[in-house]
């Protein structure tokens, strides 16, 4: 069963290679302007060799599922071959890769990949992934799950092909799309649940049904080099969705879509998120938090580096009235705006129901957030709002050289009872209240390691 193939890496179908180029031009412009980036520049298709953490290439078995009889076309479903190959991969006891080749395209089901596996295994998707394009295929199955990985601890997802949620059908189906039809859900194109020790890096993903790609209670988690593209008025497709989870790092990663470009919701922490570009999409995003009177707490979280362009928000939190809990320490800086329509926001009124929301006195508290070197165009005025709660006010805000001009000429800041400080050049003048809480900016800068399973800290 050993055997040792390289696949070969010719182009696949899909051409997205004009936007993708004019991205990277403009990621390494304004990383230029920014310097952000590390000496050898941003380049989201070069990549290192890995560094052989996850075991000697040359014992790894490789299982190309071309050899277990995939159609290959597309059209017919290959979704029993993948699952028995993920078996296999699963159950061996050398490390393992699992090889989607380049040039053809596999057809798969909604699938669950059940873990723990006795050794490493490597999904390489070097050719295209297609999921079913009729909706109807869910009858009967968990309308929230395509590729489902769960429990998995020592996996790596590499690319360079793509997946694609084929999600046309279900946005057409969605009630955002048309109010008259009924609000469901849709699926998530990758999943990982309860996972641990995980690298995703080098993957495309397009077109999913509903979010493109979520962790939820998993930990150490290294994302780089990710593609996200989806149309900017396709409901709900968030790039990464970010739940639950713990010592979650992404970097060097360009996401274009109808939602939040990142959220991160639940009870995360330690999450460090560098070098992004976003847009089209709704930005950056902590939650939402809170909805349906729910505990959430998130804190620990590092937005380091990120170009956002014609979106929505650029970097926001949110959160419904009626939560419990916090957000905190929490900090954004170095970040690029071009045409974003609330660049900064803390929304604690949010309410993205077709009802309105009624007015609660509990709410997730907000403390020791800050937001520094943000540099851009705003596409409205209002270039600011820190739209605090009544019961529980934001504490320990803080902004730091903050310049954000609108083409149409002035913008200003809105703030309802957010308090905090701010030094350097703050453009649009900040509102933020200064008071006698002891002001002072989050000190969360703890190295990342993968390696290490004492997470504890805090
Ligand atoms: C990897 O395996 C090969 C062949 O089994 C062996 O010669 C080599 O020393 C191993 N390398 C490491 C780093 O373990
Ligand atoms: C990353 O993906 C690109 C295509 O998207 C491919 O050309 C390149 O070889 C891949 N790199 C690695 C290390 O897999
Ligand atoms: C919304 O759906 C209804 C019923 O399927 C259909 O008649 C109507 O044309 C749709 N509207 C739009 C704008 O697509
Ligand atoms: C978050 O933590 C709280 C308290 O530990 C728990 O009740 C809640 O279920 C958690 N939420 C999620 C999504 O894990
Ligand atoms: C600004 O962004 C909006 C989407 O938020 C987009 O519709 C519009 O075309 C963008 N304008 C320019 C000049 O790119
Ligand atoms: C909620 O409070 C705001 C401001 O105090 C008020 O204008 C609004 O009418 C209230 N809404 C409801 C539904 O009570
Ligand atoms: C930040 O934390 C580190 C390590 O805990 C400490 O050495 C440093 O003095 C702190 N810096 C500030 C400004 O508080």
């Amino acid at each position: 069963m050993k055997k040792v193939k390289s696949s070969s890496s010719s182009s696949n179908a899909f051409s997205c290679c004009s936007r993708h180029f004019l991205l990277q031009i403009l990621y390494i412009g304004i990383n230029l302007l920014l310097n952000v980036t590390n000496a050898n520049g941003f380049n989201p298709l070069i990549q290192l060799p890995s560094s052989g953490l996850y075991g000697n290439i040359s014992e790894t078995v490789v299982l190309n599922i071309d050899d277990f009889g995939a159609k290959a076309d597309g059209i017919n479903d290959d979704t029993e071959i993948l699952r028995h190959v993920w078996k296999m991969a699963c159950s061996s006891s050398s490390p393992t890769k699992i090889v989607i080749p380049a040039g053809n395209s596999y057809r798969v089901k909604p699938t669950n990949f059940a873990g723990p596996c006795q050794s490493k295994v490597t999904l390489r998707v070097s050719g295209i992934l297609v999921a079913p394009q009729d909706p109807d295929v869910w009858k009967g199955l968990n309308v929230h799950k395509w590729l489902y990985f769960h429990g998995v601890k020592h996996l790596t997802v590499e690319g360079s092909g793509t997946i694609n949620g084929m999600g046309q059908e279900w946005w057409a189906r969605s009630c955002k799309t048309n109010k008259t039809n009924p609000c469901t859900h849709a699926p998530t194109a990758i999943t990982f649940h309860k996972c641990k020790n995980l690298k995703v890096r080098n993957v495309t993903l397009v077109n999913s049904q509903q979010m493109h790609m979520a962790f939820t209670h998993c930990m150490h988690v290294a994302v780089s080099h990710l593609t996200v593209i989806a149309p900017a008025d396709s409901p709900n497709t968030d790039g990464i969705h970010i739940s639950a989870s713990t010592r979650v790092e992404l970097k060097d990663s360009i996401i274009g879509t109808g939602d939040d470009c990142i959220s991160i919701v639940s009870n995360s922490s330690h999450i460090r998120i560098k070098n992004i570009i976003c847009g089209p999409g709704h930005g950056i995003s902590i939650g939402s938090l809170g909805k349906y009177n729910s505990y959430a707490a998130v804190e620990d979280v590092i937005v380091d580096g990120a170009v956002i362009f014609n979106t929505e928000n650029g970097v926001r939190i949110k959160t419904w009235q009626g939560g419990s809990g916090f957000a905190r320490k929490i900090r954004f800086q170095n970040v690029w705006m071009q045409n974003v329509s609330n660049p900064v926001i803390i929304d604690q009124y949010y309410c993205d129901s077709s009802k309105p929301c009624l007015n609660q006195t509990s709410a997730v508290k907000i403390d020791s957030i800050s937001f520094r070197d943000i540099k851009g165009t705003s596409a409205t005025q209002e270039a600011i709002i820190l739209s605090c709660s009544d019961s529980y006010p934001c504490t320990r805000l803080y902004l730091e050289n903050i310049q954000l001009i609108s083409l149409s000429g002035i913008t200003k800041s809105c703030c309802w009872q957010a308090y905090g400080t701010s030094s350097g050049l703050i453009y649009p003048p900040s509102c933020i209240e200064s008071c006698e809480t002891i002001v002072q900016e989050n000190n969360i800068s703890i190295p990342i390691s993968l390696q290490n399973d004492n997470y504890a800290f805090i």
